[in-house]
């Protein structure tokens, strides 16, 4: 029998981000270490099926992989299927691993399939249940950047509730403490989806609106005019941050269409071409941010530097952000000296150090 370790990498899912989660799944799977790991693949359609799939890696990313995987008659439950997909990657007796979740966005970067895994046991790459919740959540992660002092721009929040009920008073809010341009945008979503741009009062309600039908919170931002900079961050306890990257993208802000609609429009530059004093400061929030969540394995993390003054301000975190050969996050890192078969191999390894690490003592 082989002694390979058995990683199941899961894609898809159903999120926005569903097509990137297959083409990141994509090349994890393309360069794996074969010698030492042994694949097995699961699909989970927009509609929530877990599929085993054992086809061409080639037929993941175009989505072809589903009609095959599909031929095969399985369960539709839910929970059963999951549990079938895991179970039929189990064959001839080979436990799964460890677990490679390679999904963005809610239902996959949450806390929800972390929790899952918990429940199962099986060790899993990445953050746990709480930073892959507090990650996805932007008004919770706001609270806890706070809290670690990280420098981030004025915000407010509100529910769906007081957007239908109290839209005057959210108005003089916005009026007295943010005033336009601003930012609107659902608490828990990614890849824009339901982001705006607030040029005056009049936008302010359509904008709301729109970012009330992806989540029940909605935030709303100072705008701040900055350079977009990302950073990427690798470890459990001792985390390492990458060197920054720059994103420049091609519409007024990066927004769905710029993020993946138009080609490779939109330039990524790595270092970002930023003094090495803000270079080490962003380094040293992105650590900070990542510690402060109790992240695990990967995120990453991206800021606004401000064009008139250089100053740095936190947007957000990413518990698993675009993991394809050309994304931020992978060239970050390849930029500092680790390749993408082995950054994959390191975050198998960190998965599996997490897990023995948060083994407690406990008498049922
Ligand atoms: N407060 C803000 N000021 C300026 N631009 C912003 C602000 N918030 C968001 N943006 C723009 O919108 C994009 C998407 O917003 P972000 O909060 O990163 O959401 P997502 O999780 O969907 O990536 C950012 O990359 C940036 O271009
Ligand atoms: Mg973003």
């Amino acid at each position: 029998m082989s002694d390979k370790i058995r990683v199941a990498v899961i894609f898809g899912g159903q999120s926005s981000e569903h097509e990137v989660s297959r083409f990141s799944a994509e090349s994890v799977i393309s360069n794996i270490n074969t010698d030492k790991y042994d694949v097995a693949m699961i699909g989970i359609t927009k509609e929530g099926r877990w599929l085993p799939y054992d086809g061409p890696v080639g037929l993941i990313g175009t989505g072809e992989w589903q009609a095959l995987a599909e031929s095969q008659d399985r369960p539709n439950h839910a929970l059963l299927t999951a549990g079938t997909a895991i179970a039929e990657s189990e064959r001839d007796n080979r436990k799964i691993d460890v677990v490679f979740p390679v999904l963005h966005g809610c239902n996959g970067e949450d806390g929800t399939i972390q929790g899952l895994l918990e429940l199962a046991g099986i060790p899993y790459v990445g953050c746990g249940v709480l930073s892959s919740s507090l990650g996805m959540d932007k008004a919770y992660a706001k609270i806890v950047f706070e809290r670690e002092g990280l420098p981030q721009g004025k915000y407010l929040v509100y529910s769906r509730k007081q957007i239908n009920r109290e839209f005057e008073k959210i108005s003089d809010d916005v009026e007295r403490v943010l005033s336009y341009p601003c930012f609107v945008k659902p608490s828990n979503a990614g890849s824009s989806v339901g982001v705006s741009k607030v040029r005056n009062a009049g936008e302010l309600g359509p904008a709301l609106q729109l970012a009330a039908k992806y989540d029940r919170r909605i935030l709303i931002e100072e705008f701040i005019d900055g350079r977009e900079i990302e950073c990427a961050v690798l470890g459990n306890d001792d985390p390492v941050a990458s060197t920054v990257g720059e994103v420049i993208p091609c519409n007024e802000f990066y927004d769905y269409e710029a993020k993946y609609l138009s080609g490779d429009s939109s330039q990524i530059i790595i270092p970002a071409d930023l003094p090495a004093e803000v270079i080490e400061r962003i380094r040293e929030y992105s650590v900070r941010a990542f510690k402060a969540l109790d992240c695990s394995g990967l995120a990453r993390v991206d800021f606004f530097v401000r064009k008139a003054d250089n100053e740095v301000f936190i947007n957000e975190i990413n518990t698993m952000p675009g993991f394809t050969q050309i994304s931020m996050y992978s060239k970050l890192w390849a930029a500092s000296g680790l390749p993408y078969e082995k950054l994959v191999e390191r975050l198998i390894e960190l998965a599996l150090e997490r897990f023995e690490d948060n083994k407690r003592e406990i008498d049922y």
